[in-house]
């Protein structure tokens, strides 16, 4: 079957290389971009390597809570199905703290805050298709975030890039987790919402910014060691894609395979609190007519 995807930060690394296997495969593909040049350019290069002239683009910069918004606007304008909602562009910031025009740190606000209104936004078109498929983005690191400080979630007390990064990824785990409940309380079965992590892939990742010194290094000394950005998306693409995964929700994976995250932070409570914040920090920009609790 055909499916509508709509896959965010596909201009470049996993996310292109997700786009272009998807549309190969012969799906519809809704490229996400925030520079109309690139997304131009890499939808045109999908085009050419795969023959399928179903790629359609939007555009938001996902540091900005009303670009989103518009984006997700005209998404709900122009499609009444998605089938898939692939959340995947995300990054580490500079070894400054820096914040986004709305005031919110960036690191939290680019791999929290726009997956969650994204999917909050568009969650009635992913219900209006016959299996629905939610796909978030961790990491490896989230294995090494200290204890989340819920009085600091904008690092304004202590901030380090590689910390704020990783705290975003064990987020994004038990934000995952909470879609799959509600949806699963509510009776939306046919919707699933999983996450999973790509392992270390030779992308353009944290290669061009200020990490730091020892992080500039080891991001440096790192890449060739790292696997392909082929191999890394390629669980993103199994659960975009493949019929084995149609009824599993809730669940991480890395490898095309169900895997165990690191639990030592988790609780039901913090879980809540987390959903909780996202849903204050976007809540002038959340779609008025969904109740999700
Ligand atoms: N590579 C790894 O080793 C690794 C490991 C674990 C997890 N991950 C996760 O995997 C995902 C994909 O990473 P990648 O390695 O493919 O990274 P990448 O090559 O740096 O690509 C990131 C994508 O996100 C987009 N993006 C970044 N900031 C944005 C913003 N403010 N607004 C809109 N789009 C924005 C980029 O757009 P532009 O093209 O315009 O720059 C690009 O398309 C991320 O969530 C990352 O955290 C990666």
């Amino acid at each position: 079957m055909k499916k509508t995807i709509l896959i965010t930060g596909a201009t470049d690394g996993m996310g292109k290389i997700m786009a272009t296997e998807l549309a190969l495969q012969g799906h519809h593909i809704i490229l996400h971009g925030r520079n109309k040049e690139k997304a131009d350019n890499v939808k045109l290069d999908i085009q050419q390597q795969t023959g399928n002239e179903n790629i359609d683009i939007v555009l938001a910069d996902l540091f900005s809570l009303d670009s989103i918004k518009s984006m997700t606007d005209e998404i709900k304008q122009n499609y009444s199905v998605l089938d898939v909602l692939i959340n995947n562009a995300g990054a580490i910031m500079d070894k400054e703290r820096s914040v986004t025009s709305d005031g919110l740190e960036k690191t939290m606000m680019l791999n929290v805050y726009a997956p969650f209104l994204i999917t909050y936004n568009l969650i009635d078109l992913l219900k209006n298709s016959k299996q629905g498929r939610i796909i978030n983005t961790s990491s490896g690191t989230h294995r090494v975030a200290s204890k989340p400080n819920f009085n600091d979630l904008q690092f304004e007390q202590k901030y380090s890039p590689s910390n704020a990064y990783a705290t975003s990824k064990l987020f994004t785990i038990w934000l995952t987790r909470h879609w799959s409940q509600i949806l699963n309380n509510q009776e939306h079965h046919h919707v699933t919402a999983n996450v999973w992590h790509p392992g270390a892939a030779a992308t353009s990742f944290g290669q061009a910014n200020d990490k730091g010194f020892i992080n500039n290094m080891v991001f440096k000394v790192a890449l060739p060691f790292m696997s392909t950005p082929e191999k890394g998306a390629s669980t993103a693409i199994y659960l975009a894609s493949s019929p084995e995964v149609r009824h599993v929700s809730g669940k991480f994976f890395g490898k095309l395979k169900e895997e165990k995250p690191r639990e030592k932070h988790y609780s039901e409570v913090n879980e809540q609190k987390i959903w909780d914040h996202c849903m204050q920090v976007t809540s002038d920009y959340r779609m008025p007519s969904l109740s999700l609790s």
